[in-house]
């Protein structure tokens, strides 16, 4: 019988600012989690947070998009958002878009990312979970793991994978997905998810027996509420070994803290650093964008783990380079490419500022022709 590992998550408040969650909060999902591990409407369950992101990580038989694990997630959610009310927690209950849930929370507020498998003779997971970035900020790393043999050996040595992988990739504009297969539309593949913010790697499937080998949350908070209320923090869940990538392979890409979309108030260009678990929380400038790699093994479903994987010395000199990065940034103040472009902008004064300044915008020709200086500024 299959597994399905559900990662559901959400931002509903948090201390000082868009920070970390109170544990407080943490507990109340816990105990919702545990209740219902108790009734076995779940196999197994792991709560914790990355900066302001409750994570709810579960284990069922139910396949995904089940109203059960769904609602249950609701109802965790619902939970900490209580608690986050009671404490006056900042943004109490941001990403519960709706008051009411009607059986799926996609498009509702959280993130999903949910995987159904047929539990292998040993099966390690990793999962990925970043704040202060979106879902496409995964499209580098997983075209590195699963389409790169200058990342990923195995492609080139390992008979199971040499086939290479298929990815199915997602139009967030538009709604719909395309499967393409590596090595050969490498080049393809690249040219749509070189832009993250549109094109996101959703699925990745290995290509000799179908295998589905990955999956990235692709909700966008800001297309999902017609308006825009903050960056859909993004999660992953990869397998891993055996004819698949190994763990090194899969943790190897994020050993470069590429530049993402997101940082402070949704809107900047900055490095994704790599982090134990007990830095899973921002700081400077919001920030910067951090994600953490947690390390498990299933077994009947149950969730044995997590292991902190970037808790280690081998990823020291990458957050040290994420440090020179930010700071690079962050001398650019309010430019692009800092900054980000007006059209993914978590919010602007763009329009009020041009309507502001529109009676006084005039033709170049007539620039010329103004005698003096203080004309223009006689408004
Ligand atoms: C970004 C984020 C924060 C906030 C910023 C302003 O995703 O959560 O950087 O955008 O702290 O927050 P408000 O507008 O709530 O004061
Ligand atoms: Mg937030
Ligand atoms: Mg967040």
């Amino acid at each position: 019988d299959k597994i399905t590992l559900s990662i559901i998550k959400a931002d509903v408040g948090s201390i000082a600012g868009h920070h970390m969650p109170h544990p407080d909060q943490l507990a109340a999902a816990t105990k919702i989690l545990a209740e219902a591990k108790q009734k076995d409407i779940i196999i197994d369950f792991y709560v914790t947070h990355v900066g302001d992101d409750i994570q709810l990580i579960m284990t069922h038989r139910k396949g995904v998009d089940h109203p059960d694990i769904h609602g249950l997630a609701w109802e965790a959610f619902k939970s900490a958002t209580k608690v986050a009310k009671e404490l006056k927690l900042y943004a109490a209950g941001q990403d519960l878009l709706s008051e009411a849930f009607s059986g799926n929370v996609r498009g509702m507020g959280p993130g999903v990312a949910e995987l159904e498998m047929e539990e292998r003779e040993a099966e390690p997971v990793i999962t990925f979970h970043a704040d202060k970035t979106e879902p496409g900020a995964f499209n580098m790393p997983i075209y590195r793991i699963f389409a790169d043999p200058f990342n990923t050996a195995g492609l080139v040595i390992d008979p199971k994978m040499h086939d290479g992988f298929i990815f199915e990739v997602y139009d967030v504009f538009e709604g719909r997905s395309v499967l393409m297969k590596t090595p050969e539309e490498s080049y393809d593949v690249l040219a749509l998810i070189g832009t993250p913010g549109r094109y996101i790697v959703r699925r990745v499937y290995r290509k000799s027996d179908n295998l589905l080998a990955a999956v990235v949350s692709v909700e966008r908070l800001n297309l999902t509420a017609g308006r825009y209320v903050g960056k859909d923090d993004p999660v992953a869940i990869v397998r891993a070994q055996h004819g698949l990538p190994a763990v090194g392979e899969v943790l190897e890409p994020f050993s470069f803290p590429h530049l993402v979309a997101g940082w402070m108030r949704g809107s900047h260009h900055g490095p994704l650093m790599p982090v134990p678990m007990r830095y899973a929380k921002v700081t400077r400038f919001d920030g910067p964008p951090r994600i953490i790699a947690l390390g498990w093994n299933i077994s009947k479903g149950r969730l044995i783990g997590p292991v902190d994987l970037f808790d280690d010395v081998a990823f020291d000199e990458t957050r040290r380079l994420a440090e020179m990065i930010a700071e690079y940034m962050r001398r650019h103040g309010p430019f692009m490419p800092h900054r980000l472009g007006p059209e993914e902008m978590e919010y602007t004064t763009l329009p009020s500022v041009l309507e502001k300044l529109k009676d006084r915008f005039v033709k170049t020709e007539e620039v010329k022709v103004v005698k003096k200086h203080s004309d223009l500024l006689s408004h």
